[in-house]
């Protein structure tokens, strides 16, 4: 098979965690003879230097002709400064919103191995985690009306949300929890907000499409109240996208480190966009200390997601279990008694181990 990708690395330590998840692409591609077309396109702080915008036309057509896409990281301080339509993150919303990407899965796993570097009490946490965020991704506050009024002392950000927008997302949800533990808890935040309402009524109309999943709705708060106090309860979390974003960093967390997790973002077709789920780290660009884990379980998500290519995505989430085995450790993730390893050594030991299926 040939895999047609879009690379973007972006800014900050992307480049770096893109190069090593090519590195262990590239091992799985010749174990089980597949062939790569790979382009490079800027997004981020990186086009706006170059470019002068942080999405440019290029990287958008250059990705939806691709059938997947993997972006490292954008933005870092340099770009700060700049007003909400010149910084790098739209380059983000504008990727997902242009390329219709409004399934967001975050897996939250606690790796065994890495139960030393997770915040949480042994008794909360023993026999692992395995939580699915579930965010939606282009629609609410994200991408609602926002502005100022005329004197610029009062702004505004609106939360909108169609039946359709929530129903394609819910029905989502409902589907990756049959293939799981059977649980859905929607997040909502339905004392206070209408479209929370009408979110909730949508989750229990299709919930009659789905009698053996057991469903319960939590209002926001209490859901990151409850993250940290009783963990093992949740299998699949729904929600819209901005308390996706903020409970998909809280659950990264609790799993050790922000550099472990991965995510997928998919429309219904097999096209997607595939991301770590942490930031550009530019305090440690290039310095061979990011964790490429991350971006490396994102690429074996590619392989499952928009290539059905389940083995080779397991060859992949195999291979990451097998070299925490072995005790190497990048910075983030260090505890006593392990190896410390650089970003280039941590992705070369993982495409080692994938050239055994
Ligand atoms: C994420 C990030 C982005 C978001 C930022 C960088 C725009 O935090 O993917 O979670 O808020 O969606
Ligand atoms: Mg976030």
């Amino acid at each position: 098979m040939k895999l047609k990708i879009a690379l973007v690395p972006g800014d900050g330590i992307g480049p770096d965690i893109v190069a090593e998840a090519m590195k262990v692409l590239g091992a799985v591609c010749d174990t089980y003879r597949h062939k790569m077309d790979l382009s490079f396109y800027l997004a981020g702080g990186v086009a706006i230097d170059t470019m002068g915008e942080p999405l440019p036309e290029s990287t958008l057509i250059g990705c939806s002709e691709s059938q997947a896409v993997l972006l490292g990281a954008v933005g870092g301080p340099k770009w700060d400064n700049l007003s909400g339509d010149k910084r790098p993150e739209k380059a983000l919303l504008g990727l997902r919103g242009n390329l219709g990407l409004f399934c967001n899965l975050r897996p939250a796993i606690l790796y065994p191995q890495l139960q030393q570097a997770c915040p949480l009490k042994e008794s909360i946490v023993e026999g692992g985690l395995d939580i699915l965020v579930i965010r939606e991704l282009t629609g609410g506050i994200y991408f609602g009306k926002r502005g100022r009024n005329e004197s610029g002392d009062a702004a505004y950000d609106t939360m909108a949300y169609s039946v359709g927008e929530i129903e394609r997302i819910v029905r989502k949800a409902f589907e990756a929890a049959k293939g799981r533990n059977r649980r859905l808890t929607s997040v909502d935040k339905a004392n206070i907000l209408e479209t929370s309402r009408l979110w909730r009524s949508v989750v229990n109309r299709i919930a009659a499409d789905y009698p053996d999943i057991a469903v319960s709705h939590m209002y926001v708060d209490n859901a990151s109240m409850q993250l940290v106090r009783n963990p093992k309860q949740f299998d699949v979390i729904v929600t819209e996208n901005m308390f996706g974003d903020i409970l998909s960093d809280e659950a990264s967390m609790i799993t050790g480190s922000i550099g472990m997790l991965p995510s997928a973002s998919l429309r219904e077709e097999s096209f997607g966009m595939y991301e770590p789920i942490h930031g550009s780290a530019p305090d440690i660009a290039g310095l061979d200390k990011a964790n490429p884990i991350a971006t490396i379980l994102s690429v074996a998500m590619m392989l499952r997601y928009s290539f059905a290519l389940e083995d080779e995505a397991r060859t992949i989430e195999k291979a990451v279990s097998k070299v925490l085995d072995s005790k190497a450790r990048t910075a983030d993730i260090m505890s006593e008694g392990m190896q410390l390893v650089g970003t280039k050594e941590m992705g070369s030991l993982i495409a080692e181990q994938c050239k055994n299926k």
